[in-house]
């Protein structure tokens, strides 16, 4: 276990390539509309990022991954690989992960679209979602440690009633995709580990209708639920300062939140 301390210089970098992906999940919101397929939004993402932003989409080749974002519909926790036949109906929820590469540094974020009207269900799971990933990032600052941050995000979340996702954590980042610590989102030993400034890590939390229990699909990467209920998810990247914590991966709808 090593955590990597950025300088200034290295958290410029990571903020520059967290505003390209925020900025991409700004830019694909009005195309997400009942009738596109995910594969669309695939492309339209990758043209966005490579084309406009002159950097590269993180996730493609990553392990293997063969697309340029992730896209998790309805009962799909994470890791949903964006196809032609799939196509966006009213009603869904659909989280969006776009990972983003600009000079040798990665930047990660997500976050849970409508796909036209909204169902009292999804709203409620999104809004949960969300709200435990804000309370958490009002807890970073140095000298805290990460498993009240895992216990806190726990405890809001079923005490809503829903179940948080164990499998799956936030983690560092930096000129590595994923790096140390791993950031839990439940309550467990954190190696005793404090935050410290400096240290940058993303926190993004997923969170079932029903049970915490998922399933990995043939395709070795989507990740559903088992119950095939509602899962939402929303992530950002931080980074640890004085007295508090910078969100690197801030949407321009976020800042009067
Ligand atoms: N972006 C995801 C995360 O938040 C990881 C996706 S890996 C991929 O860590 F290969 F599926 F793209
Ligand atoms: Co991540
Ligand atoms: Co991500």
């Amino acid at each position: 276990m090593s955590i990597i301390i950025k300088t200034y210089e290295e958290i410029q970098k990571i903020r520059i390539a967290s505003r390209i992906a925020a900025k991409t999940l700004e830019f694909i919101k009005p195309y997400i509309v009942p009738g596109i397929s995910t594969e669309k939004l695939n492309l339209i993402c990758h043209n966005h990022i490579v084309n406009s932003q002159k950097a590269f989409p993180g996730c493609l080749n990553y392990h293997g991954f063969p697309k340029s974002i992730c896209t998790s519909v309805n009962n799909t926790v994470c890791h949903g690989i964006p196809r032609e036949n799939e196509i966006l109906r009213s009603g869904d929820i659909i989280n969006i992960d776009v990972t983003v590469i600009k000079n040798g540094f990665y930047g990660d974020t997500s976050k849970m679209f409508f796909v036209g009207k909204k169902t009292k269900e999804g709203k409620k799971l999104c809004k949960v979602a969300k709200d435990s990933l804000y309370l958490a990032i009002k807890m970073v600052r140095p000298g805290i440690r990460l498993q009240k941050i895992g216990k806190s995000i726990q405890d809001f979340i079923e005490k809503n009633k829903f179940s948080v996702v164990k499998e799956y954590c936030g983690h560092g980042i930096g000129k590595k995709f994923h790096e140390d610590p791993q950031i839990l989102h439940y309550n467990a030993y954190d190696g005793g580990i404090t935050l410290k400034e400096g240290m940058i890590f993303t926190i993004e939390p997923m969170v079932n209708f029903g049970k915490d229990t998922v399933e990995l699909m043939e395709d070795g990467w989507t990740v559903k639920t088992k119950d095939n209920k509602l899962s939402a998810q929303y992530e950002h990247t931080l980074s640890v300062t004085k007295h508090g914590c910078e969100i690197l991966t801030l949407r321009e709808e976020e800042r009067f939140n």
